[in-house]
């Protein structure tokens, strides 16, 4: 059992299972199945991906979320979500509860051009912003379960089609590396972060998202109108 009442939730999560003890609504698989044009080769002996448990907990229309990603290799890439861009401007938070991850950003205006890559590697309890226009994929590169949770708004779907029609995210990890995905265009070279603190976006060292979000709704706004905000902070380039 990992227990992550130190994230302010007073759940556990049973590695066993894959369940979230308490959590109300219905867990979400993502098999291979599901995403079998999403790596760069496919691989038969996987079956489950990740796990979802949306809602947890709401806040108005802000949406608290955990989701659980299974350690391991499809082929020479890591386990990752499928990947998804955002409508209109909506950014989105995660938190890295247990493991290690890596957040591949990409910034697209039509869904198709992309205009600037940017890998954010994730240690525990670090709270990573997505900016408005990236689309996002969760890759876990750790030898452990990589579990994490996101606050979002729930007032729009996510787009997936573009991740499906070029068949992944614009670079693939790898355990050999970053590897260009040839069905894009041009693209540039991937810049390399960490996250910061961003206290006027709600994101303070230390403190859980949802600790946060119970104390200090009014923060966390932008997830719903994110014009008049600044993201240009949210990132330590290397
Ligand atoms: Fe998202």
């Amino acid at each position: 059992m990992i227990d992550l009442n130190s994230y302010g939730i007073g759940m556990r999560f049973d590695e066993e299972t894959m369940e979230l003890t308490g959590f109300k609504g219905k867990r979400d698989v993502r098999k291979l199945e599901d995403m079998r044009g999403m790596f760069m080769e496919p691989d038969e002996g996987i079956k489950d991906l990740y796990y979802m448990f949306r809602g947890v907990d709401s806040f108005d229309s802000i949406r608290y979320d955990v989701t659980a990603l299974l350690p391991g290799m499809v082929g020479e890439e890591y386990i990752k979500t499928k990947g998804h861009y955002h409508p209109d401007a909506y950014p989105e938070v995660y938190e890295v509860m247990k493991g290690k991850a890596f957040y591949l950003l990409q910034r697209s205006d039509d869904f198709e051009s992309v205009d600037d890559v940017i890998l954010v590697e994730a240690e525990e309890r670090d709270i990573v912003v997505i900016p408005p226009h990236y689309g996002h994929v969760t890759v876990n590169r750790g030898d452990g379960v990589l579990i994490m949770s996101n606050l979002v708004s729930s007032r729009f779907s996510s787009v997936y089609e573009p991740y499906e029609r070029k068949k992944g995210a614009a670079y693939y990890i790898t355990v050999d590396g970053v590897v260009r995905n040839g069905n894009y265009g041009s693209l540039p070279h991937v810049r390399r972060a960490k996250p910061r603190e961003a206290r006027d976006l709600g994101v303070v060292r230390n403190r859980p998202l949802y600790t946060s979000i119970k104390n200090e709704r009014d923060a966390f706004g932008y997830l719903e109108e994110s014009e008049e905000y600044d993201f240009s902070g949210v990132f330590e380039f290397e």
